[in-house]
């Protein structure tokens, strides 16, 4: 009789401890999964915000960019980007006597002032080639 319930009992703990453990794999792979999730929101948020090199190199040598009616383009005073190689992690720029705090800025600095263009909407795709093209010549390959 106590035997048998000291095997009940046994049974019972052991069997809380399984379960115990059980809930603790579900929740090492319900986080692994979330991680994983998370991983991929990331790369996709990554590759939307990424503009397109090309397009940007097209941007960069148009003369019209920003609704600019001068014969002027970036790559006139920038050829080949020539000069931009080292900005990709600037953080600060100070063009014309102010300071920009982001790439986007000292980008539409140069359009306002240099190509008498409209400023481009930072988010525009339009800004985030440009932003592409530049990025990329720090590798001189590219080129
Ligand atoms: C009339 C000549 C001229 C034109 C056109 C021009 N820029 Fe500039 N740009 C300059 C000068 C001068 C500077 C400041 C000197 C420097 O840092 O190279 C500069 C600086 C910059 C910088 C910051 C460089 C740094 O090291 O801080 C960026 C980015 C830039 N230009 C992008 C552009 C883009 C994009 C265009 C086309 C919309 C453009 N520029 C058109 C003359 C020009």
């Amino acid at each position: 009789m106590i035997a048998k319930l000291l095997q009940g009992s046994l049974d019972t703990i052991t069997g809380t401890r399984n379960s115990e453990k059980e809930v603790r794999k579900v929740k090492i792979i319900k986080s692994a999964l979330l991680s994983i999730a998370a991983v991929c929101l990331a790369v996709s948020f990554a590759f939307a915000g990424s503009g397109d090199a090309a397009k940007g190199k097209a941007l960069f040598n148009d003369p019209n960019l920003g609704g600019a009616t001068g014969k002027k383009s970036c790559g006139t005073c920038h050829p080949d980007g020539k000069g931009l190689e080292k900005i990709a992690g600037k953080e600060e720029f100070n063009l014309a006597g102010k300071t920009q705090k982001s790439l986007e800025e000292a980008i539409n600095m140069c359009v306002e002032n240099a190509i008498k263009g409209k400023a481009l909407d930072p988010k525009s795709d339009q800004m985030k080639d440009l932003v592409a093209y530049i990025k990329s010549l720090k590798e001189p390959l590219k080129r």
